[in-house]
């Protein structure tokens, strides 16, 4: 879920949440074989916030379309989305998505990989449904989202390996694996609703940066949140040595052992599962949750930026609810 129950637009969020979730469980509904649809419609099922969704019909409605013009594209999106989720928790070794074990453990890593491909291409048949005379421009920049995400997980793989990652290269793995995404859902919401090409550029831009600050929350997340709420097991990124920006800092301002510590996650590629709480506590001596809070504002504050463009004040309100409501979400 996103926001609280007594927000102005949760009713909103929750009514259209609703109505994606019937057309998404519909869309994987009587296909066969069983062995490939049933594990695609396991990751389906609900429990996932579908902020993907939520971006596409907002844009599509803040340019002057309506939502019923992009309910076919934002079930596209969310099944996109799971399918890089099930390949990721593959790539990730990670067991728990949701608060139910991955499908590569649920199943086994075969299964995973094709759910995933169904995934991807049933999301290409919802995506085809919703396009109306733009369709070569909106499958490409689809296309284009997914072309980025590849690369981008490419670049989280190697990182887990690459002994020196800036600040920088880091901004840029999370540009592509997870803030494309986010660009595209607002890009083809605005296509889909006739947006002029400045409307367009301007919801890309903030679908960008709330991008890139909610993969510093994921980050965030990773070591600070709840089991329960978060619904991933805490700590895998280190677990896996992961480069994240919580990682990155700590090690551009430690000294003495703390320094020693994180040289030897880089030089292990991971820790222990144990050893969680230990490298929590250097984070938190190194205040670099406190950096990672500060860096998800700045980006927050940025996608922000973009919305002058808006014509309506409504949108620009819910936008800026949608944005609140990440800063503040523990899932
Ligand atoms: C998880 O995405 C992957 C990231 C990009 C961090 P979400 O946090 O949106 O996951 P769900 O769909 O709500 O489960
Ligand atoms: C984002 O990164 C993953 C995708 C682009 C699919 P993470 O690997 O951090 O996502 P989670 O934490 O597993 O959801
Ligand atoms: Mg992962
Ligand atoms: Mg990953
Ligand atoms: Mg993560």
């Amino acid at each position: 879920m996103i926001g609280e129950r007594t927000d102005k637009f949760y009713s909103l969020y929750e009514k259209e949440r609703k109505k994606v979730e019937i057309r998404l469980k519909n869309s994987l509904a009587n296909r066969k074989p069983y062995s490939l649809y049933k594990p695609a419609a396991y990751i389906i099922e609900e429990g996932g916030k579908r902020l993907r969704p939520l971006l596409v019909l907002l844009a599509a409605k803040a340019v002057g379309g309506k939502f019923t013009g992009a309910y076919n594209a934002s079930v596209a999106v969310e099944l996109l989305h799971n399918f890089t989720l099930v390949h990721d928790d593959i790539m990730d070794n990670a067991g728990k998505r949701r608060g139910k074990p991955t499908v590569h453990v649920k199943y086994d890593t075969n299964t995973a990989i094709l759910a995933g491909d169904s995934l991807l291409s049933v999301a290409y048949e919802f995506l085809l449904k919703d396009c109306n005379g733009n369709t070569k421009e909106i499958v490409a920049a689809f296309t284009r989202g997914l072309v980025e995400v590849c690369e981008g997980q490419s670049l989280d793989k190697d990182f887990e390996t690459q002994k020196k990652v800036s600040l920088d290269e880091y901004i840029i793995m999370i540009e592509k694996k997870t803030a494309a995404m986010a660009e595209m859902c607002c890009k083809i919401g605005a296509m889909l609703g006739k947006g002029t090409t400045k409307e367009i550029n301007a919801l890309a831009k903030f679908g960008k940066n709330i991008g890139i600050a909610f993969q510093i929350h994921d980050d965030l997340l990773d070591i600070t949140g709840n089991e329960n709420d978060f619904g991933k097991f805490v700590g895998g990124d280190l677990v896996e040595g992961k480069k994240t920006y919580l990682f990155i800092k700590a090690l551009e301002k430690a000294k003495g052992a703390d320094r020693k510590k994180l040289l030897k996650v880089v030089e292990d590629k991971g820790i222990k599962p144990k050893q969680i709480p230990e490298y929590k506590n250097i984070y938190i001596r190194l205040n670099v949750l406190r950096d990672a809070q500060d860096e998800i504002k700045n980006y927050t504050n940025k996608a922000l930026g973009s919305l002058k463009i808006l014509k309506r004040r409504e949108d620009k309100e819910i936008f800026t609810w949608l944005a609140d409501s990440l800063i503040k979400r523990n899932k």
